[in-house]
């Protein structure tokens, strides 16, 4: 991640708080994003993700700390901010009854676009987002999918500099999805900065280039993907013994062979993991020592950790925490579900 005083950063964040009334929803953070990246921001339900978001984007006024995005401060100058941005908000806002180009002739002309500019603009959107046959239909006929992707090309209307994107997947299916995600990774190939805020650990594994972890409105962690499973201490072996396994008996046998220092954790239904390096020459004597203690796994993975698994290690608990089942078998939230946890 940039730090605030680089001199390529478009968006630079300095002891950002906000209070509402006596809580805190966002405490003193700071960070920067250089032009170009794709930053996600990534947290539990009422971590802050929102707040900053609308605070970047002038939707909404800070208690205190600075902000400047592309080059201008947010109270000082909020209009030179909102014409450099672009920002697609956790609720859609679509007129229904009207059609997809209408919709988004009417963000251009806002924008300052002529009519007709708008009109060329619109057709060249809707083809982009696989819309152009649908684009005369009123948006009371769109599936969920078709109006995240309308909402999508009517803030780039104005070919914004940065793009907000306040949890673009939400509640869509693993097509929609990937059709979002190709979408914005030619948006970003093409330079346009991406900052986007997501529950879904695996679309900011595979989109992000940086990330930043916020819990309780702090900034926990940041960093590139692959720096921040680096600091899990090598890959997750997971393991599932039988029911009449003792799970205390096996989970002695690995620590026994890991020492005190690692975590073990321990999943419902007779789970346990563990992160461990060299992986390879570690299973052989776990799967031995385990068989000699009369406690033989059921079945064993080796996986390089998630991001959830780094979210957990740093926070003690799951951004799924409300759900058993799901952080047992959070490694696929496309699989797990997750609709409507916003
Ligand atoms: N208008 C408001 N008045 C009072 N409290 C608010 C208001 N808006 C947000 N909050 C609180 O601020 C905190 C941060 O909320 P925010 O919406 O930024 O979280 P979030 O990270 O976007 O969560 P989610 O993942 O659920 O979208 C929460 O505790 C929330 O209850
Ligand atoms: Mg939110």
């Amino acid at each position: 991640m940039a730090t605030p005083t680089d001199q390529t950063s478009i968006i630079e964040v300095r002891n950002l708080v906000k209070r509402y009334g006596d809580a805190t929803a966002v405490d003193d953070i700071s960070f920067a994003v250089a032009e170009g990246d794709f930053f996600g921001f990534l947290g539990p339900n009422g971590a802050g993700k929102t707040t900053t978001m609308r605070i970047l984007s002038t939707l909404l006024k800070k208690t205190s700390g600075t902000v400047r995005v592309a080059g201008h401060d947010v109270d000082a100058d909020p209009d030179a901010v909102r014409r450099s941005i672009g920002f697609a908000m956790q609720e859609i806002s679509l007129d229904n009854l009207a059609s997809g180009y209408e919709n988004l002739q009417l963000l251009g002309v806002l924008y300052g676009l002529t009519p007709r500019e708008a009109r060329t603009r619109a057709e060249e959107l809707a083809q982009v987002v696989g819309l152009a046959k649908v684009a005369d239909r009123w948006v009371n006929t769109y599936s969920g999918g078709m109006r995240r992707r309308l909402d999508l090309a009517g803030v780039l209307m104005h070919r914004p500099r940065v793009l907000f994107l306040d949890e673009p997947t939400q509640g869509l299916d693993p097509q929609a999805r990937r059709i979002i995600y190709d979408y914005l990774r030619r948006l970003n190939a093409d330079g346009t900065t991406i900052f986007l805020t997501t529950h879904y650990m695996d679309e900011a594994d595979a989109l992000c280039r940086e990330l930043a972890f916020i819990d309780k409105g702090k900034i926990v962690q940041a960093g590139t993907p692959a720096q921040l499973k680096a600091g899990m201490g090598g890959d997750v072996i997971a393991l599932k013994f039988r029911p009449d396994v003792v799970l205390e008996q096996a989970e002695r046998v690995v620590r026994s062979l890991v020492g005190d220092k690692t975590d073990i954790t321990r999943g419902g239904d007779q789970q346990i993991s563990v992160a461990v390096k060299g992986a390879d020459q570690f299973v052989p004597r776990l799967i031995e020592q385990l068989d000699k203690a009369g406690t033989p796994p059921l079945s064993l993975s080796v996986a390089q950790p998630s991001l959830e698994d780094v979210f957990v290690k740093l926070v003690g608990r799951s951004f799924l925490e409300d759900d058993e089942s799901q952080l047992v078998h959070g490694r696929d939230p496309f699989v797990a579900g997750g609709e409507g946890q916003s």
